[in-house]
């Protein structure tokens, strides 16, 4: 699609939460440089500044912080009065990963619930809000962070495997209300990327010698984005991972597409057609 149509199917605005580092900052610098201005969302100030000041002088679009931690509970309200005066035609959800890689009661409930709570209740909040004017517009597109995880459950990750099996299934079905209208919906989902945040939790495991050892064999965030934008107008699932995309034709000879299709017949078999 040529730039000047991207900005125009999906601008003036996107709002990536998670834009500070990795795969989020990299997709808010690849939204910028098809012409999008864009809501710069985490909670380190300094480090949104800069990505603010490089997406600016490289793209010489406009960019807006908002910096707060999604996992607090008037999160979306706060959000919602930070972009009241923008038209946001993107919205990205990539804040998500677990830095906690613990035992379920090994850590106070409190960071189970505010894991949900950033992951499942900020991401539903925000799509109800910002793609109520998408669907009245004709167009738009919100891209949801999955995970490996969500397709089963394993430990130290207890809270994490529910939160990525509830964004992707949110996804599938946003996708299958919104498509029609207009609205492209794309659950993604990664596999091993190299993020600051993985490098720093295999850091303090001491899977790594330092923060600046690449993590070997996982995608980059340049490349996950590069698939996302690829695939954003087919939806509504991604595996933006060759070794997943692999491995889990063995596990589910179905791809999760194919399935979505069987749903909505089923469901509309059941409970009729509108
Ligand atoms: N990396 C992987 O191997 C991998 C694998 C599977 C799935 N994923 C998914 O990919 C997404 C990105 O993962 P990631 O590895 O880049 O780590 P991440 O911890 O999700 O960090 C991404 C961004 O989110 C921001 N963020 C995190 N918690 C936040 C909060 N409470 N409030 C506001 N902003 C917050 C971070 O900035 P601040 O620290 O400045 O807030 C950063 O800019 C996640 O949804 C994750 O589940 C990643």
């Amino acid at each position: 699609m040529p730039q000047h149509s991207f900005a125009e199917r999906y601008g003036p605005w996107a709002l990536v939460a998670g834009a500070s580092e990795g795969v989020g900052r990299a997709f808010a610098e690849t939204l910028a440089s098809r012409g999008l201005n864009v809501v710069l969302l985490a909670r380190r100030r300094s480090a949104l500044d800069e990505v603010s000041s490089a997406i600016e002088s490289r793209h010489g679009v406009r960019t807006r912080i908002v910096a707060l931690d999604l996992a607090t509970a008037d999160a979306a309200t706060r959000i919602a009065a930070e972009v009241s005066d923008l038209e946001i035609g993107f919205f990205v959800y990539c804040a998500g990963a677990d830095s906690n890689f613990k035992p379920f009661l090994s850590s106070p409930l409190e960071v189970a619930e505010a894991m949900v709570h950033r992951n499942c209740t900020v991401l539903m909040q925000l799509s109800h809000h910002l793609c109520g004017p998408m669907v009245q517009r004709g167009r738009g597109a919100t891209v949801i962070f999955g995970s490996g995880a969500g397709f089963a459950g394993t430990g130290k990750m207890v809270a994490y495997c529910a939160t990525k099996a509830f964004d992707m299934v949110f996804a599938e079905a946003l996708w299958c209300e919104l498509k029609p209208k207009g609205v492209d919906v794309l659950g993604l989902i990664l596999g091993e990327t190299d993020t600051p945040a993985l490098r720093r939790l295999r850091y303090e495991r001491g899977l790594a010698r330092s923060l600046d050892e690449p993590v070997k064999g996982a995608e980059t965030p340049q490349d996950v984005v590069n698939d996302a934008i690829a695939h954003l107008e087919k939806g509504p699932i991604r595996l933006a991972n060759k070794t997943m995309r692999w491995g889990l034709r063995f596990l589910y000879p179905f791809s999760r597409n194919f399935v979505v299709g069987l749903m909505s017949k089923a469901s509309e078999k059941i409970m009729g057609k509108d």
